[in-house]
């Protein structure tokens, strides 16, 4: 069919980038479960990296906790209240369940019933990846052909239990986009980790998530193939303390050695982003909480908690731990009308908070991205970034004279602790890591 007339290309260029818009939603129930092998298959020959899948977040992106909990007690709540939430909750399979979304099983049964939406991302759903639709990876907008051919990056492997075909996309960075790109229904981008990458110097430079996350490393990818340089399916990221720790680098200094009692001194902070490809927090960063805390302690053990300067720029104060409540959403999935919130932050007021939060169509805090209406102040670290931070303070009377020492620790949660607690969410996913610390000194004189 030739399609010349202004109308119909215009409904051609109309469907397309509706597609693109939604990512690939005609997947839902256009295979079977049937139609993809277990990662039990794959495990007899393919055994190191079996087991490095199963200890990543791979392997429960259906069945760990948080995910059960937002997702059936939030999300599909929320969507029973508000049809409006539909589709972008039934989405939330396509990325997390990507074998039910294609089964069309929706929602998927529990975790504990142990369907086969268990196994998440799995070997063969991602294996049996051609492409994505569209220009952009985002939205679970991944093109699937399960069957006999596994693709990967190499070519020419060959295997007695499958055919192997080579594509290029399992070597880039365009691959993982297809699910760590999120859009909501209002159009905001929720979920941006690949779209971060490719504005910064790791794109650049040629390194892709895989580098990172996917390292290689002598040895075999089946029992009975040749040595190699092995893809280890390592996923590590936010769930991985040692992955995390490191980060950030922090450097300070007083800016004098000694300083009179009743005097001021300004600490400097410098933290460099040495270590992500990606912006700092990145992925669930509705969820996340990164703060900088600084502490003195004076000669004769006093600890003295300093608040850092502000330093003036628009929406600042969401990056400033303050005696605030937000989340108000929640109330409706959760059934409680007035719901008041809860504290916004649960870190000590005046620490400096390195996020980007997420607001609803009233203008309130949400960590339900799929309700994200718009996003605030970007106070997260770019690749490579380095940020300062200053803490000015008038010694109070009450200091010891002698050496007082300054210390700074960087941490992280994966989930804002007062949510966490509201929603019963298992305490190491709101549990502070650290991310790393460093310590100054000066003297105090009379
Ligand atoms: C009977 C053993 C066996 C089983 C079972 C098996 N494989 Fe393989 N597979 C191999 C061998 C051998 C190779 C080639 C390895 C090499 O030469 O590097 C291979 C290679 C691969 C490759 C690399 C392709 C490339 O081009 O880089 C992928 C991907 C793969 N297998 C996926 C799977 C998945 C997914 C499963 C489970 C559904 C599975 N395999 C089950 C033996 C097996
Ligand atoms: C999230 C998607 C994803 C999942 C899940 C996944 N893989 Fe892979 N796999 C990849 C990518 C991407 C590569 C290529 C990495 C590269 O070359 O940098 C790869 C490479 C491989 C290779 C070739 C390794 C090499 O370097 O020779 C084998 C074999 C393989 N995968 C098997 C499996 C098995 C078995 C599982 C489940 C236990 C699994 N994969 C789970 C994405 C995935
Ligand atoms: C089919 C969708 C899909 C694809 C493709 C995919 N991921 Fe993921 N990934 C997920 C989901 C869903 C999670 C969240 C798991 C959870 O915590 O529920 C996740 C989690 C992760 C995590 C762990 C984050 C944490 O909080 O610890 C890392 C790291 C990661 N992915 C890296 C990659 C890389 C690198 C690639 C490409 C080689 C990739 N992913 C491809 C869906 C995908
Ligand atoms: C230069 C190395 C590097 C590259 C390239 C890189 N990452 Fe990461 N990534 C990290 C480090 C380090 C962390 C741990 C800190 C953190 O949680 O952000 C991380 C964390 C993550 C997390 C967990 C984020 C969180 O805090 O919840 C995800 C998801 C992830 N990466 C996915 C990706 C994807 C997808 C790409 C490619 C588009 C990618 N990464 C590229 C180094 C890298
Ligand atoms: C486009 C793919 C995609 C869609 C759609 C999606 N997610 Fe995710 N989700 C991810 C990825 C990737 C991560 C990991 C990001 C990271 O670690 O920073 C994640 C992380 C999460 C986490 C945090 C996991 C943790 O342990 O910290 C929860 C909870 C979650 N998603 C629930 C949902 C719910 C509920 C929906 C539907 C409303 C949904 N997701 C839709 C890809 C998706």
């Amino acid at each position: 069919m030739s399609c010349l007339s202004p109308a119909c290309l215009l409904l051609f260029v109309t469907t397309a980038v509706l597609a693109a818009e939604q990512g690939a939603t005609s997947t839902r129930g256009s295979l079977s479960y049937d139609d993809f092998e277990s990662p039990e298959a794959c495990k007899a020959c393919h055994t190191d990296i079996y087991w490095q899948w199963d200890q990543s977040m791979m392997s429960k992106a259906f069945t760990h906790h948080w995910d059960e909990i937002e997702y059936f007690d939030l999300a599909v709540k929320h969507a029973e209240k508000d049809p409006r939430f539909k589709d972008a909750v039934d989405g939330c399979n396509g990325c997390h369940a990507p074998l039910a979304w294609l089964a069309g099983d929706i929602p998927p049964p529990r975790p504990s019933e142990n369907s086969r939406a268990n196994e998440s991302v799995s070997c063969d759903f991602c294996h049996s990846i051609t492409g994505f639709s569209g220009d952009l990876p985002f939205n679970f907008n991944y093109v699937v052909d399960p069957g006999r051919v596994k693709r990967g990056s190499k070519p020419g492997r060959e295997s007695p239990h499958h055919d192997t075909e080579a594509n290029s996309l399992f070597s880039q960075a365009e691959f993982c986009g297809i699910c760590h790109n999120e859009r909501a229904p209002s159009g905001v981008w929720v979920k941006s980790t690949h779209l971060e990458w490719k504005e910064g110097p790791y794109a650049e430079q040629g390194v892709p998530c895989q580098q990172c996350h996917m390292p290689r490393a002598k040895g075999r990818s089946a029992s009975m193939a040749d040595e190699d340089m092995v893809a280890q399916h390592l996923f590590h990221g936010a769930h991985d303390p040692g992955k995390v720790r490191g980060t950030i680098e922090l450097r300070m200094h007083p800016d004098e050695r000694e300083v009179e009692t009743g005097g001021t001194v300004v600490v400097q902070v410098q933290l460099f982003n040495g270590k992500t490809g990606h912006k700092f927090p990145t992925g669930s960063v509705e969820d996340r909480i990164l703060w900088l805390h600084v502490e003195a302690v004076d000669s004769e053990g006093q600890r003295f908690h300093l608040p850092v300067d502000p330093k003036g720029f628009e929406g600042e104060e969401y990056t400033i731990a303050a005696d605030v409540l937000a989340y108000q959403d929640l109330g409706v999935p959760l059934d409680l009308p007035d719901f008041e919130g809860v504290q916004r932050d649960g870190v000590p007021f005046g620490d400096r908070i390195f996020r980007m939060p997420y607001f609803d169509d009233q203008g309130r805090m949400t960590i339900m991205q799929w309700n994200t209406a718009s996003l605030g102040v970007d106070y997260r670290f770019e690749p490579r970034e380095t940020k300062i931070e200053t803490f000015t303070w008038e010694l109070p009377d009450e200091i010891a004279e002698g050496r007082v020492e300054v210390h700074a620790s960087l941490n992280y949660s994966l989930l804002v602790g007062p949510v966490a607690e509201l929603l019963d969410v298992p305490e190491e996913e709101s549990e502070p890591m650290l991310v790393n610390s460093q310590f100054t000194w000066f003297e105090v004189y009379e």
